[in-house]
């Protein structure tokens, strides 16, 4: 199990860590706390040492025999975060003043460092601080930037605490080993939407959270991941240049505009197979009992990719209702992918909007039947079979 340290500071923002301290335990991740006697004023260590259920780390000196805490917890720590951090412990951490336990711990720590600030807008621009962040970035320690918004002194500004979903997927980026460091990888995600008229149109039920869990964990691999995503309704991940789209057409066109860079290619989105010939410019008015649409073909952008793909590794998706093997090896030849992950929609834990899936990948020697599994892992076990599949082909 990782452990993360979290210090906390002086700030008004130091309520939030609870919320944090929260999301990591059910994360299932070992956390330590460490306060400062500042942070103490905001927020009560019985609060973080019950999140915890253990006691939280205030004062080097207290009377517990001859551990040396300070080092001790710099030790253990796999990931030491600084949420929310002031002005005043980022310029002592730039410029290696130790005086108390925090900022000792922190700087005998060799892992992996994130400091979220979180400060008055003034504060944070003023160029003591900004040239005190600059300082600390040069030590490799990482920034979650702050955000703008309403502060608690009533200015508006940067300053703000970053979302914490934020510091979640940058503590687990700083976690994971990068494979996919200097690697570029291209996600497609969620459905797309064909007008019919001003008002309506056509979809699929695509839900997004394969191609965004494999989009953020790809991330977290250490890839530069670019993400064109339909309507979905998810958060953009974090860290991950995002591209909205709306129709197969505007897809492809990302894509064809993004993909002779990439390393990789993953094709989860639910493409449109067809659009109507003509978008009414008006709302159709309903008349007939019955009413026929004209349909024609969108491009399958897969097959484009698998037509004219270079040295990229190119993964495709099916979704099926019958014949599974089968119809997705069909797939995986015809639109020269190298590796297809099928699922079929019936099975229980699959499909669209679970949070699980259970899939069958399918390269041109292999047939490899996946258990049940959270999008979560299953985008690792993807993302590390793409690896395995670009190495073989290197030999
Ligand atoms: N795909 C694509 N462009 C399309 C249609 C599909 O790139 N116009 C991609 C999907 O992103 C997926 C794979 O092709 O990776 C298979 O999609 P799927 O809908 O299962 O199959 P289709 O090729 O559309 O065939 P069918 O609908 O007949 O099963």
């Amino acid at each position: 199990m990782k452990t993360i340290v979290v210090g906390i500071s002086g700030s008004i923002a130091a309520y939030k860590a609870c919320e944090l301290v929260r999301a990591l335990k059910k994360k299932e991740y070992d956390v330590e706390v460490i306060m400062t006697n500042n942070a103490t004023k905001f927020i009560s260590p019985l609060t973080l040492g019950a999140l915890i259920n253990k006691p939280v780390l205030i004062d080097d000196f207290d009377d517990n025999g001859y551990e040396i805490k300070h080092i001790s917890y710099a030790k253990k720590a796999d990931c030491f975060v600084i949420v929310p951090a002031t002005a005043n412990i980022i310029g002592k951490i730039a410029n290696g003043i130790c005086d108390d336990v925090l900022t000792s711990s922190f700087i005998a720590a060799t892992c992996p460092k994130l400091i979220a600030p979180a400060m008055n807008v003034n504060m944070y621009d003023n160029l003591a601080t900004q040239r005190n962040i600059e300082r600390c970035k040069t030590y490799g320690i990482k920034f979650v930037e702050p955000g703008y918004g309403l502060l608690a002194c009533g200015d508006t500004g940067r300053g703000k605490l970053a979302d914490l979903n934020q510091i979640v997927a940058m503590i687990e980026y700083c976690l994971s080993d990068k494979p996919l460091k200097n690697k570029r990888v291209l996600v497609t995600a969620g459905p797309t939407q064909e007008a019919l008229d001003p008002v309506r149109y056509i979809t699929n039920h695509s839900s997004g959270k394969m191609g965004y869990a494999l989009a953020k964990r790809a991330f977290e691999l250490g890839a530069k991941v670019t993400l064109i995503t339909g309507p979905t309704g998810l958060d953009f991940p974090y860290g991950i240049k995002t591209i909205e789209i709306q129709t197969a057409k505007e897809m492809f066109m990302a894509v064809k505009e993004h993909y002779q860079k990439q390393d990789f290619i993953i094709k989860a989105a639910a493409v449109g197979d067809y659009r109507v010939k003509e978008i009414a410019k008006d709302k159709i008015k309903k008349k007939e009992e019955t009413l026929t649409l004209e349909l024609i073909k969108n491009d399958d952008i897969l097959a484009f990719l698998g037509e004219h793909k270079t040295n990229q590794i190119i993964c495709g998706f099916a979704m099926e209702t019958q014949n599974l093997i089968e119809n997705a090896r069909k797939k995986l030849i015809h639109k020269n992918c190298d590796l297809l992950v099928a699922n079929n929609l019936k099975e229980p834990g699959a499909g669209f909007k679970n949070d699980t899936n259970k899939v069958t990948f399918l390269t041109a020697e292999n047939t490899q039947e996946i258990e049940l599994m959270s999008k979560n892992n299953l985008s690792d076990l993807i993302l590390k079979k793409l690896i395995e599949i670009q190495e073989e082909k290197a030999c």
